[in-house]
């Protein structure tokens, strides 16, 4: 099946380019919205994009390879990332990422069974003052303890 924006993800890409003066600049809102149409971005999907955006494909697949908030194989409908870095782990980031494995059965990079959620521990995602911290889709938990992220990951079950 070919890979191809939507007429609707086709007008959000033209009113996303049409904000930058070089079309290259939107390469990560176009990427993000590749994502939500495609639910992930396969070697088809970075493809898409690169002629799209008349770029390299290797240039495209740089970009997606570094980011963590950009997937290259399918995930769970909850992506729970973690923050690891230095601020989060003094006050507890690596206890919150093993009360979350403990609960869900799965490591880090791993989907539960039934789709539901994806386990990632990533860097710093910029709310340094309030860890630990942890993202689930494009909601933040802030001051987490593992009382809060079992009441958390209950609700999203
Ligand atoms: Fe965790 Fe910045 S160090 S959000």
């Amino acid at each position: 099946m070919a890979v191809e924006f939507s007429p609707e993800a086709r007008q959000k890409f033209e009113k996303i380019v049409a904000r930058y003066p070089k079309k290259d600049g939107a390469m990560l809102p176009v990427l993000y919205l590749a994502q939500r149409e495609f639910g992930y971005l396969s070697t088809e999907a970075i493809e898409y994009v690169a002629k799209i955006m008349e770029l390299p494909a290797a240039r495209v697949y740089g970009v997606v390879t570094f980011y963590t908030m950009l997937n290259m194989k399918p995930i769970g409908r909850h992506h729970i990332q973690v923050c690891r870095t230095l601020p989060c782990a003094l006050v507890g980031a690596e206890r919150i990422a093993a009360s979350i494995k403990k609960k869900l059965g799965i490591g880090t990079g791993e989907t539960t069974a039934d789709g539901r959620f994806t386990l990632s521990e990533v860097e710093c995602l910029a709310s340094c003052g309030s860890g630990p911290m942890m993202q689930v889709n494009d909601d933040y938990y802030e001051d987490l303890t593992e009382e809060k992220v079992d009441k958390i990951l209950e609700r999203l079950k």
